[in-house]
């Protein structure tokens, strides 16, 4: 084990729905020394099925990290002044895989993928009044194609590769922390096969309050106890990487949902506190300290981290977002409004003073937070003689920023305390029309954090922590450096237009069943 004498540095393993990184850290002086990253190959084998390989996830892994541990040699650093390593990564996506050979039965299925509508009906037509929030109290989510249970109850009815290791007790499911754990630290030849707690609760299958597999949550959806991980904290160390690897001896001592994991980033340790993540989804997180606040108007409760076996959890009410930088890779790859996603949605957008009252409710999978509704489909309105492709850009943008809107007046209506600031992170903020845009439609400064990549961040602080060379304590006083925009419109402005918005969310809902 490297105990890392002398200068402390922290790696980060981030494996995003687009992309996988690694980056490394310095602990004492908080600052990213070096990151690799690299594209991840999506398959859409059919109209809202969206997969990826298990195995390329492995290998963006072993490239990112051997590149980024290069990057330190000419930097003056060694791989042994690695000391510890953290895993974050996209939530929900499901993997299957075999105890006993490590071949995984089927590709991931990723958190966005709908293929599960039909067994969602089927689990719904088992709770009394077909109510979608009937297993809210126990697990924090709704009943939605976007959780982890409703995919492996899918792989185990449709895949017979999965029926069959299930029948010979050889099946393995995890999130995709699990996938990563169990292979670096020896896979069939006696990998871990664990999670952490804020993966488990979006499993749809943990209950918030036990922290555990919840026995009547996993008999309604048929999951056996057996196939799933152990669940653990977020900050402590599990074990030591034995893959063969330039990671090997490795620690492995931090575990997080990317989401939050950017809240820990953001430095959002405090009840209250909150921060809104832009990626190819936008993910609303608000710390709730040890309270689990139940919303009645469509958010999440979920687990926000817990700092080790001992620590209590922490909570979070979080609005979920399913297309947000999605909506501009879509007028980039499918109705070619644009090349490049990062300037032009910046440059063309900018070239118009308004969307000239068209609006883009870019339901591509149906709505999340705070409607939950699988059958609503993406919709633009609104159109005259007069639109182009400018206005269209432009009301895609500004859907980021209404479906903003729409989970700030829901967590407004659940903890009773307006925010007075967003902060902001993801690559998606580079964008300053959109920033600004930001501000203009919710009438509060929005703060954009200069590093834009704070899952990785959060993480490294969580296995930092755990391993003492970082402290989560002391990062609670960790001034981060923002740009700040401010609001430009008047009340009644917005208002009007947040109705209109409204008025086109109506629209898509219900669409795909007409
Ligand atoms: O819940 C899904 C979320 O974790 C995906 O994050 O940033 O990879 O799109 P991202």
């Amino acid at each position: 084990v490297r105990e890392g004498l002398g200068r402390s540095l922290v790696g980060a393993i981030d494996d995003g729905t687009k992309t996988v990184r690694f980056v490394i850290y310095e602990a004492e002086r908080s600052a990213e020394l070096a990151a690799h990253q690299l594209d991840k190959t999506e398959v859409q084998p059919q109209e809202g099925w969206y997969e990826q390989d298990p195995l390329e996830i492995l290998h963006h892994i072993k490239v990112c990290a051997e590149s980024a541990i290069d990057q330190l040699t000419e930097l003056g650093y060694s791989k042994d002044d690695i000391v510890t390593l953290g895993i974050t990564n996209q939530r929900e996506t499901t993997i299957a895989w075999d105890k006993y050979t490590g071949e995984p039965l089927h590709p991931a299925i990723a958190w966005n993928d709908i293929r599960t509508d039909s067994t969602v009906d089927a689990i719904l037509a088992k709770v009394p009044d077909r109510n979608k929030n009937y297993l809210k109290n126990i697990s924090g989510l709704p009943i939605s194609p976007y959780f982890s249970a409703l995919k492996m109850r899918w792989l185990k009815d449709n895949v017979k590769a999965v029926r069959r290791a299930s029948r010979d007790k050889r099946l393995l499911f995890g999130t995709v922390d699990s996938w990563i754990v169990w292979n670096l630290t020896g896979g069939p030849h006696g990998g871990l096969h664990i999670t952490d707690v804020t993966n488990a609760s979006r499993t749809l299958l943990m209950n918030l309050e036990t922290l555990n597999w919840d026995p009547m949550l996993c008999r309604l959806f048929g999951i056996h106890r057996e196939s799933l991980p152990q669940i653990r904290s977020s900050s402590e160390v599990y074990g030591i990487v034995k893959d063969g690897s330039v990671l090997d001896g490795i620690r492995i001592s931090g575990i997080l949902g990317n989401q939050q994991s950017a809240l820990v980033g953001q430095n959002c340790l405090q009840a209250g506190q909150a921060k809104n993540t832009y990626r190819s989804g936008c993910f609303l997180l608000y710390n709730t300290g040890t309270r689990r606040v139940q919303s009645t108007h469509g958010l999440l409760t979920t687990v926000a981290y817990k700092l080790g076996p001992n620590a209590p959890a922490v909570y979070a009410l979080e609005g979920s977002i399913a297309v947000a930088g999605g909506a501009m890779k879509f007028l980039r790859d499918n109705l070619k409004l644009i090349k490049d996603v990062a300037q032009d949605t910046e440059n063309i957008a900018g070239q118009v003073f308004s969307t000239g009252d068209v609006y883009f409710v870019p339901a591509l999978n149906g709505l999340y937070a705070p409607y939950w509704r699988k059958d609503a489909r993406g919709i633009i309105c609104g159109l005259t003689a007069f639109t182009t492709k400018n206005h269209i850009i432009r009301a895609a943008l500004e859907a980021v920023c209404f479906q903003t809107r729409d989970i700030l007046e829901a967590m407004n209506k659940d903890c009773g305390m307006p925010l007075s600031k967003l902060n902001v992170d993801g690559k998606m903020t580079s964008n300053d029309l959109l920033m600004q845009l930001q501000a203009d439609l919710i009438g509060i400064p929005v703060l954009r954090a200069h590093t834009w990549d704070m899952s990785a961040l959060g993480v490294a602080i969580m296995a930092g922590n755990s391993v003492g060379v970082w402290s989560c304590e002391k990062w609670k006083h960790h001034a981060t450096p923002t740009d700040t925009f401010l609001p430009t419109t008047t009340d009644d402005d917005r208002d009007a237009r947040y109705t209109k918005w409204k008025m086109a969310v109506q629209r898509s809902l219900g669409w795909a069943t007409t």
